[in-house]
C-alpha cells in the first residue's frame, strides 16, 4: 500500500487515524499526551505473477506535502509519499522497475549499495530526462540480503533531488534469515532546513549559506525519522525488535543511542554480521545502513528515546549552530503489558569469509582533500582508476583534511581491514565508510564481475556533485 504523505497527515488530525494509532487510555489516570505514531513506509506492489519476478512502477513527481506544522511543502516525490514506497524483495529475485521520471528535469535512479550490471546502476552516466520513461532490470544476488536505498544521481543535482524528498528503502531478504520472526522497524534519518514559507531551503552556491552547504553539506535543522518530527514506537517490555535504519540525509551524521538500553548491533550496509557487537552507541554516515536489535530492557510505562548524540564531523569555523547538542529522534513507548520473558538471540548470524589479502592484484590510495579525490575533481569523460574483472584489490582511503569524508564505492561491497592500522575485529560487508578528519581507512574488494564505469565518492551529496567524485573502470 502506498499512501500519500498529504494524505496520511490529513488523517491525521481526524480521530478515526488516532483511534487506530493510538493506546488504549488507561482508566482513572489522565489521558495520555496525543503522539504521532511512526508510520512505515508503504510497499511497493508487485505487478508481476512469474515466479520470483518483482515489477515494480515507480514515478517521481513533485508533491504537496507537510512535513512542518500544518504548512504545506513542495516536494519532489517517489509515487507521491516521502520517503518513497519500500522495493522490498528477496535474494534470487528478478526485479523490474518501471520508472517515468514526471519531474521537471532529468533525474536517475541509483540501487545504493546493490551489486546490479552498469547499465542499470543509475548513475550520472544514465540519466532519464524529464518526461520519459526507463526500465531497470537486475537479479538480486544471492547473500546480499540486507537494508539499502534507492536515490536519484544526476550529474550536479543529486543533493537538490534527494533534499527534496526522493529517496526510499530497498529491502532484500534471505530465505535463511536468522533474525526471521523477530518485529521489524525501517527507520529511515533524515533532515530538513525550511524558509518562512515552508519551503525546503536550498540556497544557491554563491549565497552565504550556500556557501556553508558547500562546505559542510547540506544539513537541517529539523529532524525526521520517516518524514516524520519525533514519532513513537511502542514496546513490550521484554520483547525484542529488529530495526533497520538508512541515514538518508545529505550529508548528517547520527551518533545513535537509547539512553538506558545496550544497543546490539547486528548489520551494516550489505546485511548481517557473522556476530552481534554490543554497543552504547552507532555512529551513521550519510547514506550508511545499519540493523539494530532494540531489546526492551525497561519496566512496563517506561518510555525511552532515540537519539543523535553530538558528533564533530566539521571543520570548526563552518560548525553549524547547535551541532553540540543531542537531539531526540524518537520516542519508545513501554506499554503496560507485563514483560515477556525474553527470547534467546542467536550468537552467529551468518558465516563471512575475509577476502583473501594474500591475493590482491593493486593496492590503490585515494587521498581525500576539500572537494578533491586525488587533487582532482570529477569529470564524466574521464576515467580514474582500471581494475580487471575478478581482481581483488585494497584501497587505502587517506583523508588529509580536517573534516569527516564517507566514501561510498558504487556496485561492490567490501571489507574494512584497518582503521589508522587497527584491525576491525570482524569481516562486515559494507559500500560506504566514514573517514573521520585525518585519519586513514583500508578496505579490501574483489570486482566479481558486471564490467563498466563505477562512481566512487564522498557520500555528502554536495561535496560529490561539486566533484568529490572519481570514476573506477573495471574490464
Ligand atoms: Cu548513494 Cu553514488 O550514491
Ligand atoms: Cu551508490
Ligand atoms: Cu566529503
Amino acid at each position: 500500500m502506498t499512501v500519500a504523505v498529504a494524505t496520511l497527515l490529513a488523517l491525521a488530525g481526524s480521530s478515526v487515524f488516532q483511534g487506530a494509532a493510538l493506546p488504549q487510555p488507561r482508566a482513572a489516570t489522565p489521558p495520555v499526551a496525543v503522539y504521532d505514531a511512526l508510520r512505515a513506509p508503504g510497499t511497493l506492489p508487485n505487478r508481476s505473477h512469474e515466479p520470483r519476478t518483482v515489477e515494480v512502477e515507480i514515478t517521481a513527481a513533485p508533491v504537496q506535502v507537510s512535513l512542518i506544522d500544518g504548512a504545506t511543502t513542495e516536494a519532489w516525490a517517489y509515487n507521491g509519499a516521502v520517503p518513497g514506497p519500500t522495493l522490498d524483495v528477496r535474494e534470487g529475485d528478478r526485479v523490474v522497475v518501471r520508472f517515468r521520471n514526471a519531474l521537471p528535469e532529468e533525474t536517475t535512479v541509483h540501487w545504493h549499495g546493490l551489486h546490479v550490471p552498469f547499465a542499470m546502476d543509475g548513475s550520472p552516466f544514465h540519466p532519464v530526462a524529464a518526461g520519459a520513461e526507463a526500465t531497470f532490470e537486475f537479479t538480486v544476488p544471492y547473500g546480499s540480503a540486507g537494508t539499502y536505498w534507492y536515490h536519484p544521481h544526476p550529474h550536479h543535482r543529486t543533493r537538490y533531488q534527494v533534499a527534496k524528498g526522493l529517496y526510499g528503502a530497498l529491502v532484500v531478504r534471505a530465505a535463511d534469515d536468522p533474525l526471521a520472526g523477530i518485529e521489524e522497524k525501517l527507520i529511515i534519518l533524515s533532515d530538513a532546513r525550511f524558509l518562512p514559507d515552508a519551503s525546503v531551503d536550498l540556497p544557491a552556491r554563491t549565497t552565504p549559506q550556500g556557501r556553508i552547504d558547500f562546505e559542510n553539506g547540506w544539513e537541517g535543522d529539523v529532524l525526521f525519522v520517516n518524514a516524520q518530527r519525533a514519532p513513537s514506537i511502542e514496546v513490550r517490555a521484554g520483547t525484542v525488535q529488529r530495526w533497520r535504519i538508512i541515514n538518508a540525509s545529505a550529508a548528517r551524521v547520527y551518533r545513535l543511542a537509547i539512553p538506558g538500553h545496550r544497543l546490539l548491533h547486528v548489520g551494516s550496509d550489505g546485511g548481517l554480521f557473522e556476530h552481534p557487537v554490543e554497543t552504547d552507541d552507532i555512529l551513521l554516515a550519510s547514506s550508511e545502513r545499519a540493523e539494530v536489535l532494540v531489546r526492551a530492557t525497561g519496566a512496563p510505562g517506561d518510555v525511552a528515546t532515540l537519539q543523535s548524540l553530538p558528533y564533530d564531523r566539521y571543520i570548526p569555523q563552518t560548525r553549524p549552530p547547535g551541532w553540540e547538542q543531542t537531539r531526540d529522534l524518537l520516542t519508545i513507548r513501554y506499554t503496560d503489558e507485563p514483560a515477556a520473558s525474553p527470547a534467546a538471540l542467536p550468537t552467529t548470524l551468518r558465516r563471512i569469509e575475509w577476502l583473501d589479502t594474500t591475493q590482491v592484484a593493486t593496492t590503490r590510495t585515494i587521498a581525500m582533500t576539500q572537494g578533491f579525490l586525488n587533487g582532482r575533481v570529477m569529470d564524466l569523460a574521464r576515467v580514474d582508476e582500471q581494475a580487471t574483472l575478478g581482481a581483488t584489490e585494497i584501497w587505502r582511503l587517506e583523508n588529509l583534511v580536517g573534516m569527516d569524508h564517507p566514501f561510498h564505492l558504487h556496485g561492490f561491497q567490501f571489507q574494512v581491514l584497518d582503521r589508522n592500522g587497527v584491525p576491525v575485529d570482524q569481516p562486515r560487508w559494507e559500500d560506504t565508510v566514514n573517514v573521520p578528519k585525518h585519519e586513514t581507512v583500508r578496505f579490501v574488494v574483489r570486482f566479481t564481475d558486471f564490467a563498466g564505469k563505477w562512481m566512487f565518492h564522498c557520500h555528502i551529496l554536495d561535496h560529490e556533485e561539486n566533484g568529490m567524485m572519481g570514476i573506477l573502470e573495471v574490464r
